[in-house]
């Protein structure tokens, strides 16, 4: 029994159903479940807005969604789902509301926190958010010297980096190409050397974006930012305003940093920050495609939102793709879950994924607070498809590991290429397609030596095949299609929380090292005695200072 009285997950009916049945099937083909079914190609698709979503390449047969289902209900999914679209503090360690769907809420939306409407709020801030956003795009908005700004440069970590540097980088091709953005967000100072090297301080507009603004590398690298660029201009504080803006919830360290708490965009504790890029942490992304772009990433967010919240299991895609982890994860001890997306421009995008699943999931202890003894989140990798073709792919193929995958692509490529770099994509795309294929039917010994391989080969160039993947295509990667796109993951992570009864909002993990950080640094800069220092921790700053001659 859990300690809020309910059955131990793994003592459920519904989970011992499941691992009967994973015992039942045993070692499933694929090639088997195809010839049984000649329409599962196309009858184990959804569609939800612009995302074809097809997971015929999966372990399951009908029995075995329908038995993940039923774990579904029986630990509440949609229970939770409702009660954070109701604004409930569903992040119980923090006793916080988990809210960033009201982020892109329509202006006419009531959405309640402790009985007060956010959404008036929400759409103020976008409001002013566009405001600057064109202010500094049309030139309206000059740095100190009266010069227009032509370079914005994020400093941010974690959410208030991940999400805008990964957007920014997706929506490229849809970007003001005369503005230079960069994203800054470690304290490892060659960060921000390459950031401002080549730039004109007079120019240059910093976007400081952190939460709570007591993030310690942003505040060094912002604190640095700002003496770059007081030494530029040759000026006093009096630049400050016109060269910096602050993104955050904390009104009182902006003001004591020195930025003027009119530049700020505010945003509130109910959006975590791996949540938080579609909110005023989204400024500098703003500004780079301009607010109607922006608009049409959250209407795209909403969309995914409102199908979630609204659609019946059997087709509800957050709530399958999370069962569907689920049955690798806990059933298959899969350990990984790779995200291979077959666009240059989604380069980033499984790296913001890792923030958003394994901050959100890498979790030993339930909302009870009791230990688990199931399996939560995995780690979740990947890199574009094609680069990873050549490098690591090998190991999905013929590896000993299960790697669950997910594929995804777009049928156009992106309109601003030439008619001959747009040729490539067919290439592209034909790859994608050839993957799936050979990691879900792999080649069998027969096929390899009706293809003349010498015997002692045939092994080594079978292929087993029954490498399960989703495949995800949209004929465009626009900003709505991005929107839909971080909005299915959201609630796909939300789902996997919801069975593994987890708390997906809060990251006491990342606690420890930044309190421990703090307290070995005068041990590196002053060879301060550290009470409680670890042998091997001792003989390692030792050496540190040794090697830099202290
Ligand atoms: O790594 C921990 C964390 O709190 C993340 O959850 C968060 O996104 C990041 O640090 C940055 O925090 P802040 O926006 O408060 O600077």
């Amino acid at each position: 029994m859990n300690a809020d009285g309910r059955t131990r997950l793994n003592r459920t009916p519904e989970w011992t159903a499941l691992a009967k049945h994973r015992e039942q099937l045993g070692e499933v083909r694929l090639r088997e479940l195809f010839a049984a079914d000649p329409g599962r190609g196309s009858g184990y698709t959804l569609q939800v807005g612009d995302l074809h979503i097809d997971y015929s390449k999966h372990l399951v047969t009908d029995e075995t969604l329908r038995l993940l289902r039923e774990l579904a209900a029986a630990t509440d999914v949609f229970g939770l789902r409702d009660a954070m679209f109701r604004g409930e503090k569903i992040n119980t360690t923090e006793r916080r509301a988990v809210l960033h769907t009201a982020l892109r809420a329509p202006r006419d939306a009531v959405v309640e926190v402790d009985g007060e409407n956010v959404v008036p709020a929400v759409h103020a801030v976008l409001d002013r958010m566009a405001d600057f956003a064109e202010r500094v795009r049309s030139g309206a908005w000059t740095g100190h010297t009266g010069q227009r700004i032509r370079n914005v440069v994020n400093i941010g970590i974690g959410g208030s980096d991940l999400g805008p540097a990964m957007a920014y980088e997706v929506l490229r091709s849809y970007t003001d190409r005369d503005l230079t953005v960069r994203f800054v967000s470690n304290v490892d100072g060659a960060d921000l050397h390459e950031a401002l090297r080549d730039l004109d301080a007079a120019e240059t507009l910093f976007v400081v974006a952190s939460k709570t603004f007591t993030t310690i590398e942003t505040v060094t690298n912002a604190t640095s930012a700002r003496n770059w660029l007081l030494r530029e201009l040759n000026t006093g504080q009096e630049a400050v305003a016109r060269h910096f803006v602050a993104l955050s919830t904390n009104a009182e360290k902006v003001a004591d940093f020195g930025i003027d708490t009119a530049n700020m965009f505010e945003f509130w504790d109910w959006v975590g920050g791996r949540y938080s890029y579609d909110s005023a942490i989204g400024l500098s992304l703003m500004i780079a495609i301009g607010p109607a772009r922006f608009q049409e990433m959250l209407d795209g967010f909403r969309l995914v939102d409102e199908h979630f919240r609204t659609a019946p299991p059997e087709a509800n895609a957050p709530l399958l793709l999370g069962l569907l982890g689920i049955w690798y994860n806990n059933f298959h001890d899969a350990q990984s879950h790779a995200v291979l997306p077959y666009s240059h421009y989604l380069s980033k995008f499984t790296a913001y994924l890792q923030q958003l699943d394994m901050e959100s999931n890498g979790k030993y202890v339930g909302r009870d607070g009791q230990e688990v003894d199931w399996q939560t989140g995995p780690v979740v990798w990947g890199t574009p498809g094609t680069n990873g073709q050549h490098a690591y792919y090998q190991l999905i193929h013929q590896g000993t590991k299960l790697i669950p995958a997910d594929f995804i692509g777009f049928a156009e490529p992106v309109a601003e290429l030439d008619d001959e770099l747009k040729a490539q994509h067919d290439l592209l795309m034909a790859n994608f397609f050839a993957q799936t294929q050979a990691l879900a039917f792999g080649k069998t010994p027969d096929e390899v030596r009706a293809e003349g391989v010498p015997e002692e080969l045939v092994a080594h160039r079978t292929f087993k095949g029954d490498h399960p993947t989703t495949t995800i295509l949209a004929r465009e990667l626009t900003p709505s299609v991005l929107g839909q796109l971080v909005a299915l993951y959201e609630h796909k992570v939300f789902v996997q929380g919801a069975v593994w009864n987890i708390d997906s909002f809060d990251q006491w993990g990342v606690e420890l090292g930044k309190v421990l950080a703090k307290r070995v640094e005068p041990a590196l800069t002053e060879g301060a005695d550290v009470p409680g220092l670890d042998a091997s921790t001792r003989a390692l700053v030792a050496k540190y200072r040794e090697l830099r001659g202290r």
